[in-house]
């Protein structure tokens, strides 16, 4: 569906508000939106974790979480690693020299990190000098002979290439260059740690916002979001195959702030464990951007039920979709007049139920439902601002919106204080 459709507010918010068991959500945004209209009911029924390492919400750091957790072996470093990558680049561009090699770099150094129980700021210094031999012996200690080989042999390897890997892997781990952003996912004795495992059998709630692009903290929002999701599987494994209440898991603005490259993937092990992943896209094309044609022709199959809303720009989708719906036989009737009189026939034509340029011009609140098993449905969907509940909903929403422009005012007033006594 198109920005301003009704995504967050037709289908995000009302699943958070009804959701029986634990709740993440990712956002770019909080005021007047998902993160405000659903923390007051969130915060009835669980504990809310707020994981705000830009400030969108101006939220306190009342959390930390350990974003080195699961680079313990070499498959989760590069995973994390390869968060970093696809929070720079797009998926064509993820693939050539340098971001390969950046990628390998980079999670060669988590690798190393993590395996020593070091803080993720070591990494940075490492990045800074790549002539550091501190991050080889790291790995060759624990036992990581091949990784660390390898990271040898990028670092001795020529100057302008190694130069290159590491300036292309500095720019990938830019985030955590800022103390602020880094201290979220760095441990501290003072503040409660979020333990995706416990999260999973919890009902509580967490709520992981950035600002979109390059050098912003969403590769620290996807990492955290597939960290949630792998640990429910696991939980949901060990306890009989599926999670009792199952985890609600929605992926708002999914390609801006939580670009889990291998999401397509993950999909086909989440749903039979319990696990409900809701991925929500502004058009079929921002997620091809983001995970190649084959990768979101994946992710589309992997999704049992799909909606479509209003603002589909796409000529090849919209047909797509209305060959999908189907034909319909219409009858017409033509009449001729000719000297013997009049002559009336009656024709059959195949007609489609919904041509493209009635999909591209669906009204806001209109969604075409793929279901599993059915045919293709027409739907309105119900915003919470029109429920019952909207009474209550609303002005919870809006105190916590107030609250967001508070601290934010809150904020600039010290500055000024500070810049008045200096
Ligand atoms: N509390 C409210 N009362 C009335 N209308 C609202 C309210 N909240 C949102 N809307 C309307 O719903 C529309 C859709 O908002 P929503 O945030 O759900 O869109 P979206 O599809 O998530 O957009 P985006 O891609 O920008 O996040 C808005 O344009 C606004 O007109
Ligand atoms: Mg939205």
């Amino acid at each position: 569906m198109a920005p301003r459709s009704g995504k967050t507010s037709g289908l995000a918010i009302p699943a958070i508000l009804a959701a029986p068991g634990p709740v993440l959500l990712t956002s770019n945004k909080a005021a007047n939106d998902a993160f405000t209209a659903t923390v007051d009911a969130r915060a009835e029924v669980g504990t809310v974790w707020t994981l705000d390492p830009q400030q969108i919400a101006h939220h306190p750091r009342e959390m930390w979480w350990d974003i080195l957790a699961d680079a313990r072996d070499l498959a989760g470093a590069k995973r994390l690693a390869g968060h970093f990558v696809a929070a720079s680049v797009d998926e064509s561009s993820g693939s050539d020299f340098w971001s390969t090699a950046a990628s390998n770099t980079l999670g060669a150094l988590f690798l190393a990190a993590a395996s020593h129980r070091r803080p993720i700021t070591d990494v940075l210094a490492w990045l800074a000098s790549p002539a550091d031999r501190t991050p080889v012996d790291l790995l060759t200690d624990a036992g990581h002979d091949a990784v660390a080989a390898q990271l040898q042999g990028t670092v001795s390897g020529a100057t302008e290439t190694r130069d290159g890997i590491y300036e292309t892997a500095r720019q990938y781990a830019s985030c955590l260059l800022d103390p602020d952003v880094a201290a979220w996912v760095t441990p501290s004795e003072d503040l409660p740690e979020f333990k995706p495992l416990a999260f999973a059998t919890s009902r509580d709630t967490l709520y992981l916002l950035s600002k979109d692009g390059g050098g912003s903290a969403s590769a620290i929002i996807a990492a955290a979001a597939d960290a949630v999701m792998r640990a429910a599987v696991i939980v949901a494994e060990r306890s009989g195959g599926r999670l009792d209440p199952p985890a609600l898991c929605v992926l708002d603005e999914a390609a801006n702030v939580c670009r889990i490259s291998d999401l397509p993937d993950l999909y086909s092990h989440l749903g039979s464990r319990g696990v409900i992943p809701m991925t929500i896209l502004q058009s079929y094309g921002q997620g091809q951007r983001c995970w190649g044609e084959a990768g979101m022709d994946a992710l589309w199959s992997a999704a049992t039920v799909k909606i479509v809303g209003s603002g589909i720009d796409d000529a090849d989708f919209a047909d797509r979709l209305s060959r999908q719906v189907g034909d319909h036989d219409v009858q017409t009737v033509s009449v001729s007049t000719s000297e013997g009189g009049k002559s009336t026939s009656v024709s059959m034509r195949t007609e489609r139920i919904l041509p493209p340029d009635a999909i591209r011009a669906l009204p806001k609140g209109k969604v075409l439902l793929l279901a599993t098993g059915l045919r293709i449905a027409m739907l309105s969907i119900r915003p919470w601002y029109k429920e019952p509940s909207a009474k209550v909903v609303g002005p919870a929403s809006a105190r916590a919106t107030k609250a967001i422009t508070e601290r934010a005012l809150a904020k600039t007033v010290g500055h000024d204080d500070f810049g008045l006594s200096a």
